[in-house]
């Protein structure tokens, strides 16, 4: 396996990262997940833009502009010959020694960038059974908007879905739903799609950003606006959405089964909308 360390393509066992590296040390870093069908990046823009976004939320400088880096992470996914896959990708602000929390002024950092590209495929049973998810309060901080890389709250709430057999934590800040551990959260309500307001409570899926245009355009109407969790509970129809998990239905959240326990016709629409958006960026969807 070929691996990405700054602008070298190396073998994943030559590829070596040094211990004082604040990616390392205090997880100050970002990262983003691209996903490739067809040997196509999907969605590859708005990755990318979210990952400088990211980057100068916290005043980290990207060692690469935006084209150079494309053509990295391309040439990666060839190398590693990505059909239907994931790119993951990181920039740490790099090496400080001594260990300091303070970010040096005088004396700029170099960026270190990292990605991994692996084949996987599509889990179309899992998009058609969906499953369980638990709710669980949110702990993160108060920039989830940012896709840092340090990531306790959302493994710890992770965690605890799988150790109870759930796909997924949905979280919410006293009564209010906020989004996933690691996807966002919808629910369907009378015909209507909800989904928390793109704000700094959440991160802005790439996914949930092309699902609330495709609903548009397919004529399900969206509201971007708080709900609670008795809102989710009393839903007709729950998704969750990440690049990876694309539409997944929620079937039973804690104890309560939601509708019929099986994907609605909501659900099913929206994530064909979705494939429609794949399709007409990256090819059609064929069986691998
Ligand atoms: N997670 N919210 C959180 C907290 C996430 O970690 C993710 C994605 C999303 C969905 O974002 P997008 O649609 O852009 O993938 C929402 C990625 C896939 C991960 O950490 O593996």
């Amino acid at each position: 396996m070929k691996v990405l360390i700054n602008d070298k393509i190396v073998d994943r066992e030559e590829a070596s990262i040094d211990i004082e590296d604040r990616g390392y040390q205090f997880g100050d870093g970002v990262y983003e997940v691209v996903r490739l069908y067809n040997g196509q990046f999907f969605t590859f823009d708005e990755h990318i833009d979210r990952l400088y976004a990211s980057a100068a939320k916290i005043d980290l400088v990207i060692p690469y502009p935006k084209d150079i880096l494309k053509n990295l992470l391309k040439q990666l996914a060839s190398e590693n010959n990505i059909h239907t896959g994931n790119v993951y990708l990181q920039v740490t602000r790099g090496i400080q020694i001594p260990r300091n929390h303070v970010i040096p002024d005088d004396l700029p950092l170099e960026g270190v960038l990292t990605a991994t590209a692996r084949e996987v495929p599509r889990n179309e049973a899992l998009f058609v059974t969906g499953g369980k998810a638990i709710t669980d309060e949110d702990v993160r901080w108060l920039r989830c908007d940012i896709k840092s890389i340090s990531l306790l709250g959302n493994i710890m709430s992770k965690n605890k879905a799988h150790r109870e057999g759930a796909l997924e934590a949905i979280l919410h800040r006293g009564d209010t739903i906020t989004e996933c551990s690691a996807s966002n959260v919808f629910i369907i309500k009378d015909g209507v799609l909800w989904t928390h307001s793109a704000d700094n409570l959440i991160l802005n899926g790439i996914t949930r950003q092309v699902i609330i245009k495709a609903a548009g355009k397919g004529g399900i109407p969206v509201r971007e606006a708080n709900f609670t969790v008795s809102d989710l509970l009393a839903a007709d129809e729950v998704f969750i959405s990440s690049t990876t998990l694309e539409v997944t239905p929620i079937t039973t959240v804690d104890d309560t089964v939601i509708g019929t326990g099986l994907r609605g016709p909501v659900t099913q629409k929206v994530h064909e909308l979705f494939e429609a958006e794949i399709v007409a960026e990256c090819g059609e969807l064929l069986p691998v």
